[in-house]
């Protein structure tokens, strides 16, 4: 018995013990193998070699009871870790995702525009100098082009800087009236707190015959774009150069952080320079063969209105990817 005890405690799992008690209670086991030599015994031995056997029986039966009931809860307690659940695991309801800050302020751009008639007009990533420069009144070697760092491929081509080419294209291929907004990608060779190598802009342009449009039209509606974006801001129009505006405007709003009284965000002016416009160059003009018209012009970075309107310092924060940011515009 205390061989079996012996066994029946080494016992790792419920198979091998299983094993231990067919050998033991089996029809070939050892207590049936005990009983048949019973038979043979002397009558009087009998009784006692029974009771013994009896005895026998039963320790094994206690013995075998108290094993299997250690077995099972060891083995319950494996299939538990298995199949437990990992609460720090993420959360399978399904969540509702957000348009992407950009994306939603490029919205709200373009609705405001839409509703104003404009149609949207879009062109290429990847530019040619004239399309981006040349016909733009930025001919080679002239100082502005330093205003931007382009990415350059070969034979001349480069990824745009702006969404100026559109202008363009667009007076290339369709005749006066035009009345046009170009969102897209644009890029330029710059990376730090207010820069990134991509972002995005909208382009205006609104041509038609010669004093159809004046400069006082591209104050009405830039006036009435940026109220309908910021609320109720004072909008004010600084003299400015572009190649391809004469005469040039950069248009400021008053600070909305600290409604005009200066503060950290808008460098204690009072002022935050949204946009950049003007009265179409006549230059720009030849180059695309157009005569006896007039037009204005506006062009603004999309991520500078988001980082406004949402109170993002760092833009560069807009391209990573981080859900934490990304799940608080939900
Ligand atoms: N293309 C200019 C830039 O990327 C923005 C701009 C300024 C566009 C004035 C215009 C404009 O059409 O009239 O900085």
């Amino acid at each position: 018995m205390n061989e079996i005890q012996e066994q029946i405690a080494s016992c790792k799992d419920l198979k091998s013990l299983e094993a231990i008690r067919i050998s033991m209670l089996g029809k070939k086991g050892y207590f049936a193998e005990q009983f048949a030599k019973m038979k043979s015994l002397p009558k009087d031995e009998k009784k006692d070699f029974a009771q013994k056997l009896n005895e026998e029986k039963e320790d094994f039966l206690n013995l075998f009871q108290v094993a299997k009931m250690k077995l099972e809860a060891i083995a319950i307690a494996e299939e538990m870790k298995e199949e437990s659940v990992d609460v720090t695991l993420f959360n399978s309801k399904p969540t509702c995702g957000a348009l992407h800050p950009v994306m939603a302020t490029m919205d709200k751009i373009i609705e405001y525009f839409v509703s104003m008639n404009f149609s949207i007009e879009e062109g290429p990533l990847v530019e040619d100098d004239f399309h981006n420069f040349e016909a733009l009144n930025l001919p080679k070697y002239h100082p502005a082009r330093d205003m931007q760092d382009t990415f350059y491929f070969k034979d001349s081509m480069l990824l745009r800087t702006h969404t100026s080419p559109v202008q363009i294209r667009t007076m290339l291929n369709q005749k006066p009236p035009i009345r046009i907004i170009s969102p897209g990608a644009v890029f330029r060779r710059d990376y730090d707190l207010t820069h990134t190598p991509m972002f995005h802009q909208v382009e205006g342009l609104v041509v038609d015959k010669t004093g159809a449009v004046s400069f006082a039209n591209l104050k009405y509606i830039l006036e009435d774009f940026l109220k309908y974006m910021f609320g109720d801001v004072r909008v004010r129009f600084r003299p400015s150069f572009f190649p391809f505006t004469e005469p040039s405007t950069e248009v400021d709003i008053s600070c909305i952080f600290c409604k005009g009284s200066g503060c950290r965000v808008c460098s204690h002016t009072g002022w935050l320079e949204v946009l950049g416009s003007g009265v179409v160059d006549p230059n720009v003009f030849k180059a695309v063969e157009l005569k006896d018209v007039s037009g204005y012009a506006f062009g603004l970075g999309v991520e500078r209105f988001a980082m406004l309107l949402h109170r993002i310092p760092d833009l560069r924060s807009l391209f990573e990817g981080d859900l934490r940011l990304l799940e608080q515009f939900r």
